[in-house]
């Protein structure tokens, strides 16, 4: 292998930019050179490809986002789409390609290895947690950091308040964002895609809410109910009830990464690299158990559940004293 490609995908997670130092480093000390697509897919429709360089990327470990910028490409779905990206890499006699992002990314790779023989290696990066083969996505710590940072704030107001605040954080299909986070800060109730036993425990608990004090409860954005049903739920049970919602929105996908997705992106990044020159192919680099690992593209993408564990807490948690 003597020229990597490197691109993020889909929405941008906080360590993408350590895992790109990662694939850098590892690519220089081997004596590869390394290019970066900009903008996901629609760089390699487009032909958008930059040098890449270790030094220049060790400033970009402590920052949230993409230094190589990112996109949901419409275009990569088409067959002419692909085949133009496809064209690029020929043109610019790229070896293989490293793809940092989440389900859509590694969806994008198995249509793509349709029509192109080159290796791929992906890192799961995403806020969402939502693919197996690792039991960390890059950016998830850190998107749970800010949720956490965020509720504690809002618990002050509603605690002075005696409020019931419905907060609902990002996910997408998947609850782990709202578990972390949830039961990081002490919520009342939390709602989940994955769970339909969660909304009854919540109209129970709220029934009783009070008035002498706070009521939280973190509402996963895939939840199925959503916040503003979920609100009007209790207003039917409880009209007079106080109640405000609080969508935490894009700000969760924001931020310097925390150490622990610095830690992982470095890990992930270099793994990547590794692997291809192992002849390794078609697979996401992950961490299980602390141990690195490589899972293949179609079993990554398959539908994610949250762990037993996890919905054991919930339960203990979301029923009442
Ligand atoms: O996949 C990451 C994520 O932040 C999801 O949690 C959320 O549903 C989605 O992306 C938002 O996407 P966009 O930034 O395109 O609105």
């Amino acid at each position: 292998i003597e020229h990597i490609a490197v691109f993020t995908s889909g929405g941008d997670s906080p360590g993408m930019n350590a895992a790109l130092h990662g694939v850098a480093k590892t690519a220089e000390i081997n004596n590869i050179r390394l290019s970066g697509f900009r903008k996901g897919y629609e760089g390699l429709i487009d032909g958008d490809m930059v040098q890449l360089d270790s030094n220049e990327l060790k400033k970009w470990v402590h920052r949230g986002g993409t230094l190589l910028k990112t996109a949901r490409s419409k275009g990569f779905l088409t067959l002419e789409g692909r085949q133009q990206a496809l064209a690029n890499l020929q043109k610019n006699k790229v070896d293989a390609l490293v793809a940092i992002g989440g389900d859509g990314t590694f969806k994008g790779l198995l249509a793509f290895s349709e029509i192109c023989d080159l290796p791929f290696i992906g890192v799961p990066g995403t806020i969402d947690n939502d693919l197996a083969g690792t039991d960390f996505t890059l950016g998830f710590d850190s998107a749970v950091n800010t949720a956490i940072e965020n509720i504690d704030k809002i618990r002050d107001t509603a605690e002075s308040h005696n409020r019931i605040f419905l907060i609902e954080v990002m996910g997408r299909d998947c609850g782990y964002i709202a578990i972390h986070s949830g039961l990081g800060t002490g919520a009342d109730a939390i709602l989940i895609p994955e769970s339909a036993q969660d909304f009854l425990q919540l109209l129970e608990n709220a029934e009783s809410y009070d008035r002498e004090d706070a009521f939280i409860a973190i509402v996963s954005e895939g939840d199925e109910l959503g916040a503003e049903l979920a609100a009007s739920k209790i207003k039917e049970i409880n009209p007079d009830v106080d109640l405000r919602i609080t969508k935490l929105g894009h700000v969760q996908r924001g931020g310097n990464p925390s150490a622990f997705d610095r830690m992982l992106g470095i890990r992930l990044g270099v793994t990547a690299v590794e692997a291809l020159l192992l002849g390794r192919r078609n697979a996401m680099a992950g961490i299980l158990n602390n141990e690195l690992c490589l899972t293949p593209f179609d079993q990554v993408v398959k539908e994610h559940q949250v762990n037993d564990e996890l919905q054991n807490l919930l339960k203990i948690f979301g029923s009442k004293n």
